[in-house]
């Protein structure tokens, strides 16, 4: 069967099918905001902590980091984190760090990013290289990694500094492992889901275990909470480059077709190659090649026609699933089930 763009897009609106029967006593479904909503005094107290250790004295930090961190992103890294050590009943004072920590090294990456990748918007609004160019963009993702390593040495763990500098230096290197593939047609379906991994999965995967981590669980347990977000990672990537293609910018918040642009060989497009017509293969080879947005028109019709959206949106579900799956060590709690949620958010997502 194959399932056209028209038909998995506009994704519907999230909803997740798990039931947070703990905390409502029904059986409605919890979706994205009442994740939020059950851990609101704690993200309430993350965005304090985000704010205060963003301030510097050179006023363009200020700025710059204020305009990006009050954009209106998902803090759904920082979530991880907290909903991870809640559900071991952590009560202790490190969550609300790690959990501003593990943003600021997102938001770095963003900045560093946008400048790699020349977009021009971000969570609906002009990117920072747009507005203040991409030196002071750079510059200013190097002052929040490094903030982020400062407020690690005062969390005192060796093992959490352990995970957290290990994943930062593998979404580098993701980063450039991603910057060899651009315009290489010859990409194949494994070196992109590496790159997608290293880039995107393994900040996922490290707040979660961080998050087992600080509550001391066992080394089973640990591994479990890793590989439940390194799947979720790699799920929310693989939507990330499906909204690329089939959703709208006023959805994303961010320009759709950037990923062409940049000639990324991304799933849809190893997928379209692999089981177009001869000519649409080279279409798209000549695309990668190129770089552009000339021929997205032409790319897209190829992308719908041999199902490479749904083909990659089911690559999600089965990363969705095995996060899901890594649950089972966890006990029955809002906290799992709000994890449960995410996964399913991570793949029905629309923005
Ligand atoms: C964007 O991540 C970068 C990717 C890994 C695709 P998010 O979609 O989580 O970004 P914000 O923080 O919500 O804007
Ligand atoms: C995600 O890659 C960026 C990082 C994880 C560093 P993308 O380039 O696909 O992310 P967007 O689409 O710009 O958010
Ligand atoms: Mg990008
Ligand atoms: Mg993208």
């Amino acid at each position: 069967m194959v399932i056209t763009t028209s038909e998995i897009h506009p994704f519907p609106q999230p909803r997740m099918h798990y039931v947070a029967q703990q905390q409502t006593g029904t059986t409605e479904p919890m979706d994205f905001a009442a994740v939020r909503a059950l851990i609101a005094a704690d993200m309430d107290a993350v965005d304090v902590l985000i704010h205060h250790r963003l301030r510097s004295d050179v006023i363009l930090i200020n700025q710059l980091g204020n305009y990006i961190v009050n954009s209106g992103g998902k803090r759904l890294r920082p979530q991880l984190v907290l909903l991870a050590s809640r559900a071991y009943g952590y009560d202790g004072p490190h969550h609300l760090a790690l959990a501003a920590i593990i943003e600021f090294i997102h938001t770095a990456t963003l900045l560093h990013d946008d400048v790699v990748d020349a977009s021009e918007l971000r969570r609906g609004q002009k990117t920072a290289n747009a507005i203040w160019g991409n030196e002071a963009a750079v510059l200013v993702g190097d002052f929040l990694y490094s903030r982020a390593f400062e407020m690690m040495v005062e969390v005192n763990s060796m093992r959490v500094m352990e995970i957290l500098a290990h994943a930062t230096n593998t979404i580098a290197a993701g980063e450039v492992l991603q910057l060899l593939n651009c315009h290489d047609a010859d990409t194949t379906e494994q070196r992109y889901l590496d790159v997608i991994r290293s880039k995107t999965a393994k900040l996922f995967e490290a707040a979660t275990q961080v998050g087992a981590v600080i509550c001391n669980r066992p080394a089973a347990e640990e591994r479990a909470l890793a590989s439940y977000g390194l799947h979720l990672g790699t799920a929310f990537q693989l939507i990330d480059d499906v909204l690329d293609y089939g959703s709208t910018s006023a959805e994303t918040g961010k320009n759709v077709g950037d990923d062409l642009a940049e000639g990324k060989p991304t799933l849809p497009l190893i997928y379209a190659m692999r089981t177009g017509t001869p000519a649409q293969a080279a279409l798209i080879r000549r695309a990668i090649e190129n770089g552009g947005r000339d021929d997205i028109d032409k790319v897209i019709q190829a992308i719908e026609s041999t199902g490479a959206l749904a083909y990659t949106a089911r690559s999600a579900q089965e990363e969705a699933r095995k996060a899901a799956a890594a649950l089972a060590v966890i006990p029955d709690s809002p906290y799992q089930e709000a994890l449960h949620a995410l996964a399913e958010f991570s793949v029905k997502r629309s923005f």
